[in-house]
């Protein structure tokens, strides 16, 4: 991964090219007061007032040179302001001259992200920025922009490379970093204790074999927080196979887990005070003789009977038997990230998260602050009287609600594994970016992460 610490560091008054910044509504004015020179040079490449515009121009010395950045407002400047220039400078120091680096320091660390696991001509770059003010800004930053890339890699990851097994792997690493303890339930071991996840990954070869991987860490006393992760590192949809469009992506079905490993990770490296327990699930929706089959039913962890619909409605799964295995820890907030339904990316898009919450309080904190580090996610109704889409013939619910409103039958299905008491919010994410900006390139994303980093941050502040 890419070292984001030399990228970002305090200003010491070290050697440093300048960044000049430009207000919008200060270009016109600024223009006339520069020498000719820097004139033409900045026409010449279109910095003309508008929000983003950059420019290389003639610096103080004969071979020296800046850079020109326009920005709608320099006291305040957002994630996204430097991220272009970041991705246009080369390799050297930089320095912002007439605005401070604040909130868009994390948009240049995002710039410098690259996934280049299978290419051959892999180069990191380094530009670096220098930033004044406290240095826990640096620390933050870069503990976003640690968690946000470890997403993309983990998503991007081809399921041939990233199956339970190295999930697992990836569980490991981030447990032995923090001393946290590792737990994993594998394959035959699942049947007792997980029927649910036992019988989604049971179609798969042996080395794709489904496991339970949970993670604990931290001291006893604090508060008990759970975050689980759905763990579906292929989706081929199962015996209700998807079609080839619908199937294409289904390596990032295992979005939910990156962002459950992720954050452990930020909080584990935060040390928040929190007794953190982290599980995921990870199976592959497979085809073979041994896969379940539509019309099974299946005893689940917590004892009600799921009549399988729709083997491609295997998330819900999953997370029921873990999401059952969190509630029986009695943790005092429990938070779930998933790739869950095809009906939430209708509903919202693909980089609006779908939340779910069955607090009121615990949902408007969330989107405050969403709001606030600009990591936007939208609340959906958990709406009890649709509970009877999930109405099954002969057992106790159907894992699948039918044609209408199938983020909300998700939901609700995933709500009848928690208990009313034990507060909890759902991410309905996409994990997936399907048009480049800058510093968000196409391919796997985290989307709700630093939301959920920052409202865990504020609730349990370190001391
Ligand atoms: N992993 C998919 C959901 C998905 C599909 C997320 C496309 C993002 C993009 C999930 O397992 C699934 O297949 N859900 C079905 C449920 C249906 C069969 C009830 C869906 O959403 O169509
Ligand atoms: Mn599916
Ligand atoms: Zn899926």
């Amino acid at each position: 991964m890419t070292d984001f610490n030399s990228l970002i560091q305090p200003d010491n008054g070290q050697d440093a090219r300048t960044i000049e910044i430009v207000a919008v509504a200060d270009h016109d004015e600024w223009l006339g007061s520069q020498p000719s020179s820097v004139r033409a040079a900045a026409t010449a490449q279109k910095f003309e007032g508008k929000k983003g515009d950059f420019a290389i121009v003639q610096g103080a010395g004969e071979d020296e040179w800046r850079a020109l950045l326009c920005v709608a407002d320099p006291a305040a400047l957002d994630i996204w302001a430097l991220a272009k220039a970041a991705d246009a400078l080369p390799e050297g120091t930089y320095r912002l001259k007439g605005a401070d680096v604040g909130d868009a320091g994390l948009g240049w660390l995002f710039a410098h992200y690259r996934y280049d696991r299978y290419r051959s001509d892999a180069k990191v770059k380094g530009a670096r920025i220098l930033l004044t003010g406290e240095p826990a800004r640096i620390d933050m930053a870069i503990l976003q922009a640690r968690a946000t890339a470890l997403v993309r890699d983990l998503v991007n990851t081809p399921a041939a490379d990233m199956g339970p097994e190295q999930l697992e792997a990836e569980v490991a690493t981030i447990a032995k970093a923090h001393k946290a303890e590792l737990t994993v339930t594998r394959g035959a071991e699942l049947e007792k204790g997980y029927p649910l996840i036992h019988a989604v990954g049971k179609g798969a070869a042996r080395d794709y074999a489904p496991r339970l991987i949970e993670l604990v860490w931290g001291d006893e006393r604090h508060p008990r927080v759970a975050i689980v992760g759905k763990g579906v590192c292929f989706d081929s949809g199962g015996l209700d196979i998807k079609p080839a469009a619908g199937m294409r992506l289904m390596k990032k079905d295992m979005g939910g887990a990156a962002h459950a490993l992720a954050l452990s990770d930020a909080i584990m490296q935060a040390r928040l005070p929190v007794r953190l327990h982290m599980l995921v699930p990870a199976v592959e929706n497979a085809i073979s003789g041994s896969a379940f089959r539509p019309g099974d039913i299946i005893a689940s962890r917590k004892g009600i009977k799921v009549e399988i619909d729709n083997t491609d409605a295997e998330g819900r799964l999953v997370l029921a038997d873990a999401l059952a295995k969190a509630v029986e820890s009695e943790p005092e907030l429990i938070i779930d990230f998933a790739t869950l339904t095809g009906a939430a990316r209708t509903a919202l898009g693909p980089e609006l998260p779908a939340l779910f919450a069955n607090e009121d309080a615990l949902a408007d904190a969330l989107l405050d602050t969403a709001d606030s580090v600009g990591d936007p996610v939208w609340r959906m109704p958990l709406w009890q009287p649709y509970l009877d889409m999930l109405d099954s013939d002969i057992a106790d619910i159907s894992n699948s609600g039918g044609a209408f409103a199938g983020a909300i039958t998700a939901a609700l299905f995933l709500q009848k594994f928690v208990s009313n008491d034990v507060p909890w919010a759902h991410f309905d994410t996409y994990a997936w970016r399907v048009t480049a900006k800058p510093g968000r390139p196409k391919g796997g994303e985290a989307l709700g992460l630093r939301a959920v980093l920052r409202y865990l941050t504020e609730r349990y502040p370190v001391r």
